[in-house]
């Protein structure tokens, strides 16, 4: 794919991030993400691909915009795959929390993982511990590798995972081990990169969240260097069924199973303020600024964008009726 792809991936990215921005604090998850979706669609109509989503919204009976198999893209270009999250962390922008973003990832077509919506199984680390971890060894085996690999006692390892009720034996193990143990609200695309950011301060991400997000999270590690893991977690005999259908029956994803090839665009911006990217800014005179992040696997090329918008002139403007009124 062409470099140019990846500047306007966050074009995409900032329209959704700018459209939903006017519903932060306002308890409607679904007009948030109704809003973001329609207006990454919008914009995904001046990219020069031929696009197919396949992390999306939902199937095509239950997502009317960004469904999977939806052909996006002005129809000229490379023929690529295309994954996206509008709004990452509907609950986080209904409640004006922080760490909203809104996420895509582009590779060349056939080469991301079509994940159902179903959850997965997740380990995340940083380069230092790429390659040195297995999501088939037990917990406690892994959190025991990772400090060792990082020269750093069990004590001051810092792990991150989702909050919820279904990791309380997790969160137990690991803090009887004597780990520090960080707890997310939502949002594990942002959550799995964490071990890759040198700052944040965390080594290691475990736990279970969305299929699709662990698409968008490998790909976006692929970019920074880290290594991510999966493992579909079905949870009836439909689903099963469905996995060995598309031969994902049962076992570990590797990146490459997740994201196969070097040639991938990573792109998102942030709506609520987060660890790695500002929140949308309001400014006088009907402006506003946005902070994304944009990388490339080819060249693990991290490159942070600040820009301003003039809001009266955006060919979205009709999706963000509040936004600097
Ligand atoms: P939404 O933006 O769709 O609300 O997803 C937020 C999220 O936290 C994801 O990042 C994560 O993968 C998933 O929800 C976890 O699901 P659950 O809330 O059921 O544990």
């Amino acid at each position: 794919m062409e470099r140019e792809l990846a500047l306007e991936a966050v074009r995409v990215t900032e329209a959704a991030a700018l459209a939903s921005a006017p519903w932060v604090a306002r308890g409607s998850k679904a007009e948030a993400d109704d809003a973001a979706t329609e207006a990454m669609r919008s914009m995904f109509r001046t990219l020069a691909i031929r696009g197919r989503v396949v992390i999306g919204e939902g199937e095509m009976d239950e997502a009317p915009m960004l469904y999977i198999g939806e052909q996006v893209g002005d129809g000229s270009g490379p023929e690529v795959d295309v994954a996206v999250d509008p709004l990452e962390g509907t609950t986080l922008v209904a409640s004006g929390m922080n760490n909203a973003v809104s996420v895509l990832a582009l590779a060349p077509k056939g080469q991301l993982l079509h994940a159902p919506d179903i959850y997965m199984e997740k380990l995340a680390v940083g380069a230092e511990l790429a390659g040195k971890l297995s999501l088939r060894d037990p917990l406690s085996v892994t959190a025991r590798k990772a400090a060792e690999g990082l020269g750093k006692p069990l004590s001051e390892l810092n792990v991150l995972l989702l909050d919820r009720p279904r990791h309380a034996g997790m969160i137990a193990e690991l803090r009887e081990l004597g780990a520090r143990v960080r707890l997310l609200t939502d949002g594990d695309v942002f959550g799995a990169m964490m071990p890759c950011g040198a700052k944040t301060g965390v080594d290691l991400y475990v736990g279970s969240g969305g299929a699709p997000e662990g698409v968008l999270a490998a790909a976006a590690i692929k970019c920074l260097g880290g290594e991510f893991q999966g493992r579909l977690l079905p949870e009836n005999e439909e689903q099963r069924r469905r996995l060995g259908e598309m031969g994902l029956a049962d076992g570990v994803l590797l990146m490459d199973d997740l994201v196969g090839t070097g040639d991938v665009i990573f792109a998102a911006t942030g709506v609520t303020p987060g660890d790695f990217l500002e929140g949308v800014r309001l400014l006088p005179g009907r402006r506003a600024s946005t902070h994304s992040v944009v990388m490339r696997a080819a060249t693990h090329t991290v490159r942070y964008i600040q820009t301003e918008h003039d809001l009266a002139l955006k060919r979205t403007a009709g999706a963000v009726p509040s936004l600097g009124a």
